[in-house]
């Protein structure tokens, strides 16, 4: 009998927990640098998130090893709801054939919360990089391959993975430079210290439109609104590279589902308000449409991406650190 009680205190403790969360700041890991992708969609949401939820939300840049030593860091959390993670399709898809001693399984580690965005990629390059079109591009890499490099942000992070799908479609391997995130990486591009980078498009909009560096494509089939002027992979004639990333929010596994639902409401509310949709479709970010932003939808989303990227990632050897 007494058994009963202590279980009946313990669901009424945490229904009352739910009830009443958040009552402190909130932590949103980002696994890379400020000022990247990631970051960028994470203060976005997080700023709109903070109101609808009546705390800080803080963002803590947690770095190393292509996102996963935050997603660990994220994975490892307490599950109450006041550390969360943005992951993203390196952290969630990639990492488990890039690490085999990740320290978690993104399909069962995390309690998934919601997507947050979309987020088309792009073949960019330095301003002097000699090819003018990707036809150019793809030319001019096969003919000068060991004095090529590419950036990226980690073995396994999303700007690793698009070009490593790129090169195995192409039969290449460059030298790669390693950043602690795409921000740093764009910026050696911006200096023309780095050749070409597979980047999200919502770090690359003011960049490209400033002519600072050269976008030869979108791997999407259908051109960005942001970016009107840079052609698909299709159009540009390379049409079966096609990749689009996403940034996705994750709590611990064993949130309490209560807890779950309003961090997924704060971030649904964000997604409809008009700002941050201005904002985030600015940058050439994809709105994820509302079946898209349960937490079901994203538990089932993350099993896929980590079924299809594996095999990308092990046929091309590609490995961690
Ligand atoms: C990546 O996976 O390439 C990261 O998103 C880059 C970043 O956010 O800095």
């Amino acid at each position: 009998m007494r058994s009963l009680f202590v279980v009946a205190a313990l669901l009424g403790v945490g229904t009352a927990t739910a009830q009443t969360y958040p009552t402190r700041p909130i932590t949103m890991i980002v696994p890379f640098t400020a000022g990247g992708p990631t970051d960028v969609i994470a203060r976005i949401v997080g700023e709109h998130m903070s109101k609808t939820l009546g705390q800080q939300i803080i963002i803590e840049n947690v770095i190393g090893a292509g996102g996963t030593v935050g997603s660990t860091r994220g994975a490892q959390a307490a599950p109450d709801g006041y550390v969360l993670t943005m992951g993203q399709m390196g952290t969630h898809g990639a990492a488990p054939a890039m690490y085999p001693k990740l320290k978690y399984d993104p399909t069962t580690d995390f309690a998934p919360v919601g997507m947050a965005a979309g987020t088309p990629i792009l073949i960019v390059a330095r301003k002097q990089f000699p090819p003018a079109t990707l036809k150019d591009f793809i030319a001019f890499v096969k003919a000068n391959t060991a004095k090529v490099n590419e950036a990226h942000a980690g073995a396994g992070s999303v700007s690793f993975t698009s070009c490593t799908l790129l090169n195995s479609q192409l039969g290449l391997k460059f030298t790669q430079v390693a950043y602690r995130g795409t921000g740093p990486a764009l910026n050696d591009l911006v200096a023309g210290h780095v050749d070409f980078m597979c980047d999200q498009i919502v770090n690359l909009v003011e960049q490209v439109k400033s002519g600072n560096i050269k976008a030869y494509a979108i791997a999407t089939p259908e051109r960005s609104p942001a970016l009107p002027n840079v052609p698909t992979t299709k159009e540009a004639g390379l049409p079966e590279y096609q990749v689009t990333a996403w940034n996705a929010l994750f709590a611990p596994k064993g949130t309490p589902p209560a807890i779950v639902g309003k961090v997924n409401a704060a971030l649904d509310k964000a997604l409809d308000d008009a700002n941050v949709r201005k904002r985030l479709l600015d940058l050439g970010a994809v709105i994820p449409a509302k079946n898209e932003r349960t937490p079901a939808w994203l538990g089932t989303f993350v099993k896929a991406e980590v079924a299809r990227w594996t095999p990308i990632l092990k046929a091309a050897g590609a490995k961690g650190e």
